[in-house]
């Protein structure tokens, strides 16, 4: 088994904290470790990880596998074209090293799993699914209509401890997310896949033979320094921008019934920290259910996030903010809002 981690997310979410510098992957978020590093720990010991992200973030992805003695392997993108090409670099390098019948178990890097064997034992019933050739999800058993995941409708139960999967659909609108969940029928899609190296690009070629080339051409000239792989640039630059759920998931689980495509249940706490209306509700809450961290007194105050980075926050008579300080920008929003936090971002985007 191969692990690749998708590590070329932007976070903006998260802002002040993530920053297109330093996105959330590489925030310890939700321990002292940061989430690329619980990504790699939650795994049992693998002999070497391959990390994916912006050549931007390389020294904080390689000083943050040294700080856990984890050996990797860290694929460089001049530019990040969404997943779908991420895992085509690792996929064709798995091929070209000989390795294109190992599973590679495609991992997001900010994800927080609080239950750990159960993810492994999830992962132990997808490796054999994997090596007979499917695209093994893992899903989770939604707890409310998300229009932000994938869904995944479930089929007839396999002996493998996998189920077949009668449909994909990537990112649907409210009123279908809304059928979905009542149905009972549908997992979110976590995220995190496992197939063979070589099944991945015998799929990719069909549906997006576009993408499949411009990966080709840009591994063709690799250049390695360190653990750094870096790919030709202006091949990678000439890729279609698209993810592994549009591009493969959704059109595979159509073609053949779902019989190319399995997935294994994951209860395991899993959150995709998406923001910080989802990190309020994984974190651990005092009496008044907030999160505090730093320095922060709250005086009368219910349902809040309130972070210090080094100066003290007080905080009196208010319910459902989330306070966010850093050196450089203050964040005060309502919970309800949150999701706006983008806007705001984009307006700001010169100064980050
Ligand atoms: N290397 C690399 N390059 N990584 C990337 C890139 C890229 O261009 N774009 C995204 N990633 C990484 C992110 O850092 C994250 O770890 C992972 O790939 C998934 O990308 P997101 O951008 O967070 O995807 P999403 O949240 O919109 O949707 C995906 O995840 C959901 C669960 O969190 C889909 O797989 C959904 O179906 C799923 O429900
Ligand atoms: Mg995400």
């Amino acid at each position: 088994m191969i692990p690749i981690i998708l590590s070329g997310g932007s976070g903006t979410r998260l802002w002040p904290l993530s920053r297109t510098q330093y996105p959330k992957q590489f925030l310890p978020l939700n321990s002292d470790l940061t989430m690329l590093q619980e990504t790699v720990k939650r795994l049992k010991k693998v002999d070497t990880v391959n990390v994916i992200c912006n050549e931007e973030h390389r020294f904080l992805a390689a000083e943050q596998m040294r700080q856990i003695s984890q050996a990797c392997s860290v694929f460089l993108e001049p530019v990040g074209r969404n997943t779908a090409p991420a895992i085509a670099l690792a996929a064709l390098d798995a091929v070209a090293k000989g390795k294109g019948e190992e599973p590679l178990l495609v991992l997001a890097a900010d994800h927080v799993i609080e239950n750990e064997n159960a993810f492994r034992d999830a992962v132990a019933l997808a490796e054999p699914l994997a090596v007979a050739g499917k695209f093994v999800t893992f899903g989770i058993v939604p707890t409310q209509p998300e229009t932000g995941y994938g869904y995944i409708k479930r089929g007839s139960y396999s002996q493998a401890g996998g189920f077949q999967v009668e449909g994909f659909v990537e990112k649907p609108d409210m009123k279908t997310a809304v059928q979905y969940v009542d149905s009972g029928e549908y997992y979110w899609n976590s995220g995190m896949f496992m197939f063979r190296a070589d099944r991945y690009l015998e799929e990719l070629g069909k549906f997006r033979p576009d993408i499949l080339s411009a990966c080709q051409a840009a591994m063709q000239t690799t250049a390695a320094d360190f653990d750094f792989i870096r790919v030709d640039a202006d091949a990678f630059k000439a890729c279609p921008d698209e993810s592994i759920d549009y591009a493969v998931m959704e059109p595979l689980s159509a073609v053949d019934g779902g019989d190319s495509v399995a997935v294994v249940p994951l209860d395991a706490g899993w959150s995709d920290v998406g923001s910080w209306s989802a990190l309020w509700d994984i974190k651990p809450k005092d009496e008044q259910n907030n999160v505090l961290s730093g320095d922060v007194i709250a005086h009368d105050t219910r349902g809040s996030l309130v972070m210090s980075d080094d100066r003290l926050i007080t905080t009196l008579g208010v319910d459902d903010l989330i306070i966010v300080d850093t050196k450089d920008a203050l964040l005060v929003a309502h919970k309800d809002k949150i999701q706006n936090v983008k806007a705001i971002v984009a307006e700001i985007k010169d100064n980050d």
